[in-house]
């Protein structure tokens, strides 16, 4: 299936949904690559994870940039240049990326962000007390508190993203304020190096995964 779907958040951040049922020979001959990202494919062993990483180039086509305009930092985030000859000015646009198995997801936005689109599964509740406070799944069904673990990994790994910082924990630095999983956002606190910033955070359920967009204010 080509292009999925696009979710609007607001009224300048958009996220970009691919489900992949293409090849990776097939994703490979309709895309054009830099050297960078051709030189990452050859690296990876996994045909999934070639497949999500093209499916990002996908979806990057499909709004109108190439893997040209994007750049990662020493860190790892993701960046989009406006000019391909001057890959150290960003463009005003923000980019994040999340890959999940047949899923790849961009979102675009003038605002720093982060995503994460993550498979709802057993296995994220049973680690649950190990990145969160499992007050939020009390008087819940085992199916809500699968998923609403899933929102707050996701929260968190958003945030993660969203700061592109060394040292931020899970269960240390980054909580969450109540919410319950019909509002589909919330507020969430990065509590690090003596500060703490409120960000808040919007989520989606798409298929059988769970989308988390993590937003700064304009100021961030
Ligand atoms: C980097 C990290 C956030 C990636 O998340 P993931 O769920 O493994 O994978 P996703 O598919 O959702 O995201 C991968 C994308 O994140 C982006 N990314 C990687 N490093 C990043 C960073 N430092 N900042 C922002 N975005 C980053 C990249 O675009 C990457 O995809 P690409 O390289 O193919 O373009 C994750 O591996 C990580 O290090 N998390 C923090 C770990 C942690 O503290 N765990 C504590 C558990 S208690």
């Amino acid at each position: 299936m080509p292009f999925y779907k696009e979710i609007k958040i607001n009224s300048t951040t958009t996220a970009y949904f691919w489900k992949i049922s293409e090849d990776t020979e097939w994703l490979y001959e309709n895309i054009q690559l830099n050297e960078n990202s051709l030189s990452r494919l050859e690296n990876m062993n996994s045909e999934e994870h070639k497949r999500g990483f093209l499916a990002v180039r996908m979806l990057l086509q499909h709004i109108g940039y190439t893997d040209f305009n994007l750049v990662y930092d020493t860190f790892g985030k993701p960046h989009l240049i406006k000019d391909i000859q001057k890959k150290s000015e960003y463009s005003s646009k923000q980019i994040s990326i999340s890959h999940s198995h047949e899923f790849s997801c961009i979102c675009i936005s003038n605002q720093n962000i982060g995503i994460d689109l993550e498979k709802r599964k057993e296995k994220t509740l049973k680690i649950a007390p190990r990145f969160m406070d499992i007050c939020h799944l009390e008087n819940l069904s085992e199916e809500d508190k699968i998923a609403k673990a899933t929102v707050i990994w996701g929260v968190k790994e958003s945030v993660f993203k969203l700061k592109n910082e060394k040292g931020i924990s899970f269960p240390n630095h980054i909580s969450e304020a109540p919410f319950q999983l019909m509002d589909k956002k919330g507020t969430t606190y990065l509590n690090f190096n003596e500060t703490t910033q409120n960000f808040q955070f919007h989520f989606e359920f798409v298929d059988d995964y769970i989308f988390v967009c993590v937003l700064s204010c304009n100021t961030e």
